[in-house]
């Protein structure tokens, strides 16, 4: 069974969400293989016309195990996803999006019948942990966007979990995050 973690911690090792997903790690089942997906060190740009026109033409032909579709076929195989971004500018950084993008392949991470998009990821469950630097109230755009596109891709059980308030006193961010952290083992296990 495969874990595969989504890693937009753009700020690398100095980020809290890496803290907060490094930690559900340690409560993971060793059986399970964890595969860490750097999207600061992926090769991911965002799509341009040329791009459409290659990865259709690829579907068109069946060749969807091309170099192309590596991100999607990955996404696609995994048994469990997490997504670990930074809340920024009330969603997440672009760079996210950018890897949505390479992932939503109608032909390989889902399809029409008929009307209907269908999902064919098989990912039991995905689970998105951000951190925030201040309060974010009812709504977590962009945790909220992850489960729409969870959802269109097959994965219908959806976990997201936030640890707020870290840069109103900066003295206090260590002690905010480390409790957030044993919240999030409580209530995302
Ligand atoms: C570019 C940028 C945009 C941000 N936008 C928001 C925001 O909209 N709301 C907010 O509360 N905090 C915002 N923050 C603060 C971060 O959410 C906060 O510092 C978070 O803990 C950063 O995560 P990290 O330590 O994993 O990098 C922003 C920070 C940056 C660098």
């Amino acid at each position: 069974m495969k874990i595969l973690v989504v890693d937009c911690c753009i700020r690398g090792d100095e980020s809290r969400t890496r803290k907060l997903y490094e930690r559900f790690l340690e409560t993971v089942n060793e059986e399970w293989t964890v595969e860490i997906l750097d999207l600061n060190k992926a090769d991911l740009r965002p799509l341009n016309n040329a791009d459409i026109n290659e990865r259709d033409m690829l579907v068109k032909k069946g060749e969807t195990n091309h170099p192309m579709f590596r991100y999607a076929n990955a996404f696609k195989e995994a048994d469990k996803i997490i997504i670990a971004a930074p809340y920024w500018d009330l969603s997440f950084p672009s760079l996210l999006k950018v890897y949505l993008e390479h992932i939503s392949v109608t032909g390989v991470t889902f399809g029409y019948e008929g009307t209907e998009a269908v999902g064919y990821c098989k990912a039991e469950s995905l689970l998105y942990l951000s951190t925030c630097g201040g309060y974010i109230g009812e709504s977590h755009m962009g945790a909220d966007y992850v489960k729409a596109v969870a959802a269109m891709l097959g994965i219908d059980t959806f976990k997201a979990f936030t640890v707020e308030g870290l840069d109103i006193d900066p003295s206090k961010a260590e002690d905010i995050l480390k409790t957030g952290m044993e919240r999030m083992i409580k209530e995302t296990l």
